[in-house]
């Protein structure tokens, strides 16, 4: 485990970061899984997985650990990192044997530049970070990145249900029933006598607290995410918006999987929950 001290950028959005932190730390035990999360996930891996048997990559919000043993049947020359330091623990101690950093995305300090082949951000965990911060997982990203690199990950669809949900109809998560190996018995104990509240009213009660942020810019928006009972503000953006902020850091959109579909997204739009993306670092041509 290296990188205890994580740098993190001062910036204005440091109090959604601060929401979003503290929410993955109280939640860390529910990430104990393994397998892929949703169909286009795999459709994914699946897809990249020949051009980077091999080759190095980085796992950047590794969390507790999911997506290890699914990136290590491609590579061992695997580097996983996350800025909460309870999770990075937590994957330490269940992978002993794999490299995993604590250091945030925005600065990937304990990276060096041109040293991956490809990046992984599974989960949506680059939208826990504003939309100023977002750019800089960006830049950070392209700078680790070898040229021809990828940058592989999942965000919210501000055209998808997701956004503007409320308690009362907020939509269920695409995982694939079955995906995702059960955690065990005794983590579940532990979190229903964790459990003092009922979590409908949990619900509700951050949702009314956090809506009042909610901003929408069109192609992004800020608003209150219904994953652990509304608990994290985050990110959202359409599929344009993500083809844009992609081109004006330097990444060619190579392929879109919607998370609900193992077939690569054929058109300029979706109102999926949300999607993956695949990312090239431009190259200038001769
Ligand atoms: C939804 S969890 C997913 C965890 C894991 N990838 C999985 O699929 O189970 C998102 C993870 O991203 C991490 N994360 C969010 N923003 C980050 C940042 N700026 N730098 C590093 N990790 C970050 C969080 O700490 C959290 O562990």
């Amino acid at each position: 485990m290296e990188g205890d001290e994580v740098s993190a950028p001062a910036s204005a959005e440091s109090s959604q970061d601060g929401l979003n932190r503290a929410t993955w730390a109280r939640t860390v035990l529910e990430f104990v899984t393994e397998g892929w999360a949703d169909r286009g996930e795999l459709a994914m891996l699946l897809d990249l997985s020949d051009e980077f048997r091999g080759r190095s990559i980085l796992d950047i919000g590794v969390g507790a650990g999911r997506t290890v043993p699914l990136i290590r049947l491609m590579t061992r020359d695997y580097i996983a990192l996350d800025y909460t330091a309870e999770m990075v623990q937590l994957c330490a101690d269940r992978y002993p044997d794999v490299d995993v950093r604590h250091d945030d995305a925005r600065t990937l300090s304990t990276v060096p530049d041109d040293s991956i082949e490809l990046v992984m951000f599974s989960a949506n965990g680059i939208d826990a970070v504003g939309h100023e911060d977002r750019q800089e997982v960006l830049n950070s990203v392209h700078r680790v990145l070898r040229p021809g690199g990828v940058f592989a990950f999942s965000t919210l669809n501000r055209d998808g249900a997701f956004f503007g949900a409320t308690p009362a109809d907020a939509p269920d998560t695409p995982w694939v029933p079955g995906s995702l190996r059960p955690r065990s018995t005794s983590i579940e104990q532990q979190q229903a006598s964790d459990d003092d509240d009922l979590p409908w009213i949990r619900a509700v009660r951050n949702w009314r607290r956090l809506r009042s942020r909610t901003q929408d810019h069109g192609e992004w928006a800020i608003g209150p995410f219904a994953a652990h009972e509304f608990s994290l503000l985050v990110h959202f953006i359409t599929l344009s918006g993500a083809r844009r902020e992609l081109a004006e850091r330097g990444f060619v959109l190579e392929k879109i999987y919607q998370c609900d579909d193992a077939h690569p997204l054929v058109g300029a739009s979706t109102n999926a929950l949300y999607f993956h993306v695949v990312a090239r670092v431009a190259t200038i041509p001769a």
